[in-house]
């Protein structure tokens, strides 16, 4: 939701005459880094971005493994290649949507170099457990939390456990229009991601590697700057509306919160088995209600991964889910009224079975 204090954070911005990355990403940069807890903020052009930088930033490339889940969108697993790696898809826990992390080590070779966890649809994963494989295998982890801004996990936010990449794309819980940003607490990683955004310049004009344009604007970091100041605010909206549904939605089953993990919301994902869901889904097209199915087809069985890149794997709690997934209107711009008819619109349709 854009307010009159992002359109007037723009005007000052046109009026400045600095339209490309100056001040307003350094000040984004550092508020950012503040609210994740944590020491570096590097802004980009987009979550994709963030992801790729950041895996390219950890030396990963050609010859490497990294493990990913396959319950994401394109841009989680595409980032990996786009390095030259190869994405290596685990299961899912079908409660929480994330990955299953009992399924973690069995699938590390010695090609492996990172784990991509991805905090899916606003809650974590199981960082502990993550981070405890990786450490015991020497592996990096890449938290995408391109759907997280300011989750929690046992009081620490997303983005704070490894290097985080997060989205600021129009639909997310906050934005920039388009844009993305990198969190970490090594300095190197840091200093290593701002050169590749840059052309891989750190004195003007001066090439000391490969890099790209992947730097965000000040028109860009000025609607950033205000958004973070509201972002809690939106979040605590997100989560008001999940609780009201939850409370009230009968004959699907809920999203799991599982203790100590803070859900901001990013989507409110019921499940409904399969050929339901599909009903559901006409009902509450037909009552006027905006739903989602966020994935239809996971990753690694998109005709692109099957067929050009030879993916034949299956994970059954992925695919099963897949086709039970349905998410409901959460936003912060949803009224009392909109929530209770979303509620009879479920209930109606669950009691008619
Ligand atoms: C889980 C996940 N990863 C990565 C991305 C990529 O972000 P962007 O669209 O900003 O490139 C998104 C955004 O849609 C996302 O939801």
């Amino acid at each position: 939701m854009i307010g009159p204090e992002e359109k007037q954070a723009v005007l000052n911005v046109l009026d400045s005459g600095m339209l490309a990355q100056g001040p307003r990403v350094e000040a984004f940069e550092a508020a950012f880094a503040e609210k994740c807890g944590t020491k570096y903020a590097v802004a980009t052009t987009s979550g994709t971005t963030a992801l790729q930088l950041a895996l390219l930033a950890h030396g990963i490339g050609e010859g490497h493994e990294v493990i990913t889940t396959p319950f994401t969108f394109i841009a989680s697993a595409n980032s990996i290649l786009y390095t030259g790696a190869r994405p290596v898809f685990v299961d899912v826990d079908p409660n929480t949507f994330t990955i299953d992390p009992e399924k973690i080590e069995r699938a590390i070779t010695p090609a492996t170099r990172a784990i991509m966890p991805v905090h899916l649809f606003g809650l974590c994963c199981d960082m502990d457990a993550i981070q405890t494989i990786a450490s015991k295998h020497g592996l990096v982890v890449i938290e995408d939390a391109c759907q997280s801004h300011a989750a929690e996990y046992k009081g620490k936010k997303a983005g704070s456990f490894g290097t985080g990449a997060f989205s600021f794309y129009a639909t997310k819980n906050m934005t920039t229009g388009e844009g993305g940003m990198i969190t970490t607490d090594d300095e190197a990683i840091a200093d290593q991601c701002r050169i590749l955004r840059q052309h891989g310049m750190r004195v003007r004009y001066y090439h000391e590697q490969l890099g790209y344009n992947f730097r965000m604007t000040d028109i860009q970091a000025a609607i950033g700057l205000e958004q973070l100041k509201k972002l809690d605010q939106f979040n605590d909206s997100r989560i008001r509306n999940a609780r009201f549904l939850s409370e009230n939605l009968c004959g699907v089953t809920l999203p799991t919160v599982p203790n100590a993990y803070k859900h901001v919301y990013h989507q409110y994902t019921i499940r409904v088995a399969n050929k339901r869901r599909d009903a559901l889904l006409a009902h509450l097209h037909d009552k006027g209600i905006g739903t989602g199915i966020f994935y239809p087809v996971q990753v690694h069985q998109q005709s692109f991964y099957r067929k050009e890149l030879g993916y034949s794997v299956s994970l059954p709690q992925s695919e099963k889910v897949a086709g039970e997934v349905l998410s409901l209107p959460v936003h912060p711009g949803l009224g009392d009224s909109d929530l209770l008819a979303i509620v009879q619109a479920v209930n109606e349709f669950a009691q008619s079975l």
